[in-house]
């Protein structure tokens, strides 16, 4: 059986991604940093696909903290110690931060960062080692549509996305040559526990995070290049990102 590997399994876009992958016959490795939140989201997809799933190995659970300098390499150890064929990975992690950027403590940002950017080229590098040895595999990087245009008030979120977004395309022209494919999925606004964590509301035109993952894994299947869901959030690609600028600064500041 082949394994999709989902970092940030636990809630959100990454628990909507893991459900996906098992109703289309892949077994899931989720993996995140709260054992509780790992177990809890263990029985929930058990119950949920209970039809499809009677064997709870199809469901795999790693814990490791992605914001910590080796947590990536750490990671990629343990995957690769259950022994598993891990096809596909999705770099999904992540946290926003807002506010002034002298207002954000140096450390938090830092957190941020290796967590959203660093473990992100981290996984890569060494995933694709292994899938250009095999010949195949897939790699799911999630960016943003902040990724863009800069954020003011979500400074470094903002900016980490446009790398993630940058890096993505960069590595997926070099990949393509090897078998493998890698896509970026940009989401808009979503309905998880992303605003909740970041001390705001959830907007109320949030997409679900179950269909922003049906249109992702559909996409990653289809070899797409950048995933934008939503008719709206592609549209708003083509706006100046001076004006779309303005508007990020309202709704953070
Ligand atoms: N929601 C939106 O509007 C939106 C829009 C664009 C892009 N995104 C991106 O989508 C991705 C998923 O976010 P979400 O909206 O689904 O938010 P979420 O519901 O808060 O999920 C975030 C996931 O990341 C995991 N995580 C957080 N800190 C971690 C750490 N230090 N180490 C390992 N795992 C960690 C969490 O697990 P634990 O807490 O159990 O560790 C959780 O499973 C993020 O990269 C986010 O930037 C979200």
């Amino acid at each position: 059986m082949k394994y999709a590997l989902i970092t940030g399994g636990t809630s959100g876009i990454g628990f909507a991604m893991a459900g996906e992958f098992l109703e289309r016959g892949y077994g899931v490795i989720i993996a995140s940093s709260s054992r509780k939140n790992l177990a809890i989201a263990k029985r929930k997809l058990e119950v949920k696909k209970s039809k499809i799933v009677n064997n709870t190995r199809y469901i795999i659970t790693i814990e490791q903290d992605l914001s910590v300098p080796d947590g990536a390499q750490k990671l990629y150890h343990k995957a690769k110690s259950i022994g598993v064929d891990i096809e596909i990975l999705v770099n999904n992690a992540g946290f926003g931060l807002m506010g002034g950027t002298e207002s954000i403590r140096i450390r938090d940002d830092k957190r941020m960062i290796q967590l959203n950017v660093t473990a992100v080229v981290c996984l890569c590098k060494l995933f694709l080692r292994d899938m250009y040895e095999n010949g195949r595999g897939k790699i799911l990087n999630v960016a943003s549509t902040g990724a863009f245009q800069p954020g003011p008030y979500t400074s470094t979120y903002f900016a980490g996305k446009s790398f993630v977004y940058s890096y993505s395309r960069a590595i997926r022209q070099e990949a393509a040559k090897r078998g493998v494919v890698v896509s970026t999925l940009c989401p808009g606004t979503t309905r998880t526990k992303f605003f909740e964590k970041a001390g705001q509301k959830t907007p109320i035109w949030a997409m679900s995070a179950e269909k922003t993952a049906k249109i992702a894994v559909d996409g990653l299947m289809k070899n797409k290049g950048v995933i934008v869901p939503g008719v709206i959030n592609n549209i708003l690609r083509i706006v100046p990102s001076g004006v779309k600028m303005y508007f990020v600064e309202i709704l953070k500041k």
